[in-house]
């Protein structure tokens, strides 16, 4: 029997490829799309999704940059044999390496000309651990693709609760920039996922849920399923919707010595379109 608490977010992310929605973000695949096709990568460049869930930005990356490389970590194995079997019916297996591991704790290695991070931010501490930890990972001139929950308007008490989380959790979208910023990268690009990116991504693991428990599971986990069904369109629908966005960053390392050109200028200091 399947108890309520035994469903988690492994378990719903998992059926979304059969619920055609394999980005586990609220991000649809145009966007994913027109998001990697701003990162110039040559062949022989390396793309390294950290988090990569069933491996979606990563392997639409080498599809739109023909002769890149990829690797995919991910936490789960359930998701990371799901990328694997992607990329074989893709025919990007010969490109393509997926490893089950911890990708806050990634070993040193070469660094990769664009590092993904979608949605990870948490298992990190933070936007700020993220960018601290990652940097050695990214080359000096390559680019980071930073995605992220933020507070799109203040959260009230019914937001807070259907994500279990307090309002300090998330900062609104410019503090997620100005943590950018404060860790030496520039952003060059940004995108903040629409409505209904958004609508498509819940109603997609609603989906999920719906499938499993009407038609997929055991009669005596079934209620559990549905109820957990439930909870989650409900949590969406009466709790964050509208409240939680959903940005994604396109990051270039900063050298120390241009950070001073690129951060914000202080308070005291002449005003922005004023030369120094
Ligand atoms: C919101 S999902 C995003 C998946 C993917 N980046 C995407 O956008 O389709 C977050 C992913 O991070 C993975 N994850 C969570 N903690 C992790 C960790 N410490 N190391 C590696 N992956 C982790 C989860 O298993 C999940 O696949």
């Amino acid at each position: 029997m399947t108890a309520y608490d035994e469903i988690d977010s492994e378990a719903v992310w998992n059926r979304l490829d059969d619920a055609e929605h394999p980005i586990v973000n609220p991000v649809s695949a145009e966007s994913v799309d027109r998001l990697l096709n701003r990162v110039p990568l040559a062949p022989g460049a390396h793309v390294l999704d950290v988090g990569c869930g069933l491996g979606a930005w990563v392997l639409r990356a080498l599809e739109l940059h023909p002769g890149t490389r990829g690797t995919g970590v991910d936490v789960s194995a359930a998701h990371v044999a799901k990328a694997r079997a992607a990329a074989d019916k893709r025919g990007l297996a010969d490109r393509f390496d997926a490893r089950v591991g911890d990708g806050t704790a990634l070993p040193p290695g070469d660094p990769a000309d664009l590092v993904l991070c979608m949605g990870l931010c948490d298992a990190f501490g933070g936007v700020r651990a993220t960018l601290d930890r990652l940097r050695p990972h990214v080359r000096p001139d390559g680019h980071l693709l930073l995605g992220e929950p933020f507070w799109e308007r203040p959260p009230d008490a019914a937001a807070l609760a259907a994500l279990g989380i307090g309002a300090d959790k998330h900062t609104d979208l410019d503090g997620v920039v100005a943590a950018a910023l404060d860790a030496g990268w520039a952003p060059v690009h940004g995108y903040v996922s629409t409505p209904g990116e958004w609508d498509g991504f819940v109603w997609a693991c609603v989906r999920g849920l719906a499938d499993w428990g009407f038609a997929e599971a055991d009669p005596a986990a079934r209620r559990n399923i549905l109820r957990y069904m439930a909870d989650y369109r409900d949590a969406w629908l009466q709790g964050y919707r509208g409240v939680l966005g959903f940005g994604t960053l396109l990051l270039r390392p900063v050298p120390a010595p241009l950070r001073v050109f690129t951060g914000r200028r202080p308070a005291w200091a002449a005003g922005p379109w004023t030369r120094d």
